[in-house]
């Protein structure tokens, strides 16, 4: 676990303890590269990017270890459209059609899964949405990174791939949303980006848990750091929607056609 969150949010690291898990902070002394950099850096926050390459190299040291990655590569992206497919379905049911899709970006994944479907009906002329990637102001990836060949991980230990990217050494500030603070992009994600499909917004993340507070009173639910991301975007476009209603006066030619229909009483 990133040390910056390690220290932030004790409950996460206490409930994977609960389940029986061990959790190491990153940059740990547990691995060689984790040793490198604290040799390096002894008060570093760490990054996912060092994480990472910890996790690689713990498991190609042992056995009975398998690696898996949670996001960014290409086939995660797909692996999560189940949610748009059912997005898809739900608004069906709705009888609604989205103007504006929205998700929050670190990796690249939640905002895959569920835009890729809607996409999919863009690139086939099917429909027109307007899509919305949202990332903190602390690690612009997509909306300020450079679209260039870069590695995943810090130690340069996973394979290069075409992504935006702010450098595989980038280590972000401890902001709130530690899943947000990956340094690249999925490269399916960046090259929606690039061609135009999709746009990018960066946000901060004071008005952005604000956000996350007004929709919890509202909704009931407390969403995640990352999530309130998205929502601080999607309540700024529901209220420019709103700001788009035109006010109406009704003519006084329709008031005297209604009128004209009066019954007439009294003579
Ligand atoms: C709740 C939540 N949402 C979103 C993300 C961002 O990751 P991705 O862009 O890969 O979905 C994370 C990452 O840890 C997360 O914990």
């Amino acid at each position: 676990m990133v040390r910056g969150s390690y220290d932030q949010k004790p409950y996460r690291r206490m409930i994977m303890e609960t389940y029986g898990a061990s959790v190491v902070a990153s940059p740990s002394a547990t691995t060689r590269y984790g040793r490198s950099v604290l040799e390096e850096h002894p008060d570093t926050p760490g990054s996912l990017g060092i994480a990472i390459s910890e996790a690689v190299e713990d498991a190609v040291g042992r056995d009975d270890t398998k690696y898996s990655l949670g996001s960014v590569l290409n086939h995660v992206m797909l692996h999560q459209t189940v949610i748009g497919l059912e997005a898809i379905e739900q608004m069906a049911m709705a009888g609604e059609k989205p103007d504006v899709l929205i998700g929050c970006v670190g990796g690249g994944s939640n905002f895959a899964g569920l835009v890729f479907p809607f996409v999919g009906q863009v690139l086939r002329g099917e429909a027109d949405y307007r899509v919305i990637a949202v990332e903190p102001e602390a690690t612009p990836s997509l909306s300020r990174g450079e679209y260039a060949y870069d590695y995943g991980d810090t130690a340069r230990m996973a394979p290069i791939v075409k992504m935006y990217t702010l450098g595989h050494d980038f280590i972000p500030e401890p902001i709130h949303a530690g899943g947000l603070r990956y340094h690249g992009m999925s490269p399916l994600v960046s090259l929606l980006k690039n061609q135009g499909v999709i746009e990018a917004q960066a946000v901060h993340q004071v008005p952005t848990f604000d956000a996350g507070v007004q929709f919890a009173r509202a909704e009931g639910i407390l969403p995640a750091p990352e999530s309130c991301h998205a929502i601080r975007v999607a309540i700024d476009q529901a209220l420019e929607a709103k700001d788009a209603l035109e006010d109406y006066e009704y003519p006084r030619e329709k008031v005297e056609i209604s009128l004209a229909a009066l019954p007439k009483v009294g003579g």
